[in-house]
């Protein structure tokens, strides 16, 4: 039998770096939520492989260090894998995390337990796992899930630019930034995004030094009319939240035809229970 398991699109709605730890991996206190756009990866029977397809299947290479098959291997399961590759590579929307966390359920449904140390895989990887709206904390093996949040019209804009992750992390001016202030439950987007507007993506200022494009996404975004553009993770990809989803396709439309990756989305469903 084969199964399909989403890899949805995590964003970091706010991301502030509060630490480093001796090894040198950063201490975080993020918001993440996860977008209605993402891959997809479907187990068949058969020895392990994996298969890439889609759109963005050229950015990345199916060799043994590809994490769908380092998941595979932690949860000790055989399997043909496909992975369809709908997001742009190393892009701060999770890629790598989201595709290796839904082999982990993929394997899980078919009674391989989870891995007890599933951030052995990526720092994002526990968070993914979850798949649903969570603060993130420690270097992110700390994920405790939110009350649901209100529905969020997305745009997300990717300018083809790969930032490496430790560039980003390197090129902090400020490694010890107070965490997220409390937070509240969120009745409405109105609400979240006035809460959102008193925090930051710490990881964004290094990232614009290093591809000053973001800076040209987050004005195009604002410019579209979004009450809130900011960039996810360590970039390069950014997202607005717009005022209903009809705002967010017309933005999305008009991004698009700056030749960048803009698709206009909401929240992801939470994944069904393992
Ligand atoms: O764990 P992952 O492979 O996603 O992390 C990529 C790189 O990002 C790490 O090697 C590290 O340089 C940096 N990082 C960090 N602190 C984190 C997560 C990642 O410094 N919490």
């Amino acid at each position: 039998m084969t199964s399909a398991e989403p890899a949805p699109a995590k964003l970091n709605l706010a991301l502030h770096v509060t630490g480093r730890r001796g090894d040198g991996y950063h201490l975080l206190d993020s918001l993440v939520v996860f977008a209605g756009v993402g891959d997809q990866v479907r187990l068949a029977p058969g020895p392990l492989s994996l298969r890439i397809e889609g759109p963005f299947a050229g950015g990345l290479a199916a060799d043994d260090d590809n994490l769908c098959l380092r998941a595979a291997r932690l949860a000790g399961g055989q399997a043909a894998i496909t992975l369809t590759k709908n997001l742009p590579v190393a892009s701060g929307i999770g890629g790598g995390s989201a595709d290796a966390a839904a082999v982990l359920r993929a394997f899980a449904r078919r009674g391989h337990p989870l891995p007890a140390d599933p951030q052995l895989l990526g720092a994002d990887v526990p968070v993914c796992l979850a798949s649903v709206p969570a603060r993130m904390s420690g270097i992110g093996e700390r994920v405790a899930p939110l009350p649901a949040m209100p529905a969020l019209p997305l745009v997300l804009i990717n300018p083809g630019v790969a930032i490496p992750t430790p560039q980003v992390f390197a090129a902090l001016a400020s490694r010890d930034n107070p965490p997220l202030p409390p937070l509240p439950a969120f009745a409405d987007a109105e609400a979240l995004v006035g809460w959102l507007a008193r925090t930051r993506n710490d990881l964004q200022p290094p990232a614009m030094a290093l591809a000053p494009i973001i800076g040209q996404v987050l004005a195009a975004l604002s410019g579209q009319g979004a009450r809130l553009a900011r960039m996810s993770g360590s970039g390069a990809t950014c997202f607005g939240i717009f005022a209903d989803a009809r705002a967010a396709e017309t933005a999305a439309a008009a991004l698009s035809r700056q030749g960048w990756w803009a698709v206009a989305t909401d929240l992801a469903p939470a994944p069904a229970p393992l």
